[in-house]
């Protein structure tokens, strides 16, 4: 896994801003009201930072990657929000000045390894005003015949089809990120609790039918099936 020292990697994944179903899902799990002050880790382009700060809140952003900070400062200022953003590592959150009402993390913690997801959720329920909560969105790994399937296919990032063993096992050696499952992430702190999902079917294809049908599964008890979960973490 990788450290601070290895922000260069992500420096190629700067650009304008691409909402995703998992940025919204987290963004609604989080109930923000205007006011609030609220922390974007692994900001990545500045997504969820940039919708917070469009529901009013005073929004902090950080990131390992001086690039993708440098992406989202831009983002927000095109959307014509203010996000302050600092570089820190998810795991050292406690160098930041001042406390949260909403820490957020969306699609990070799987860049480190189970140890480190726990140090990075421990670190964001110290920064937590009283009453204040940590969401995190993470792809999970609750399907695995539809990963085994889909790996079959060659992907994005330079992902060989699994078919080709020598050639996946240098990919696979080389990722720096990892599958949570649900059960994981419900373990890395005492008082977790699953407040919102984001369909499967969205992996294959996003038009907002497949959003309407995925939302019908997830409500008629198939939620086990998602492709993340929103996890809340209260102090
Ligand atoms: C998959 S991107 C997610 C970005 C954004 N949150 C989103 O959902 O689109 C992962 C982000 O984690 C950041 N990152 C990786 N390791 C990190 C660490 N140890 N501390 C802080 N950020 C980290 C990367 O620079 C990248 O921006």
């Amino acid at each position: 896994m990788h450290g601070l020292e290895d922000q260069t990697r992500w420096s190629g994944n700067t650009g304008s801003m691409s909402v995703q179903p998992r940025h919204r899902a987290i963004v609604s799990a989080a109930r923000i009201s205007p006011g609030m002050r609220v922390l974007d880790v692994a900001t990545g382009r500045g997504e969820v930072a940039v919708m917070a700060a469009l529901l009013g809140a005073e929004v902090h952003a950080t990131d390992i990657s001086e690039a993708l900070l440098a992406a989202a400062a831009t983002n927000a200022r095109v959307a014509g929000v203010r996000v302050t953003t600092s570089r820190c590592d998810m795991r050292e959150l406690t160098d930041l000045a001042g406390r949260f009402d909403r820490v957020l993390g969306c699609a990070a913690l799987h860049h480190l390894d189970p140890e480190g997801s726990r140090v990075a959720v421990r670190s964001a329920m110290s920064i937590l005003e009283p009453g204040g909560l940590a969401l995190f969105v993470e792809p999970v790994e609750n399907v695995a015949w539809f990963d085994f399937l889909k790996h079959l296919v060659p992907g994005p990032n330079g992902r060989p089809s699994s078919l080709r063993r020598k050639a996946w096992s240098v990919w696979a050696e080389r990722r720096d990120d990892r599958w949570m499952s649900d059960a994981e992430l419900l373990t890395l702190w005492p008082r977790a609790r699953i407040v919102g999902r984001v369909g499967l079917l969205q992996r294959i294809k996003r038009t907002p039918l497949i959003e309407d049908i995925d939302a019908w599964l997830l409500t008629h008890g198939l939620g086990r099936f998602a492709q993340a979960s929103v996890v809340e973490y209260q102090p």
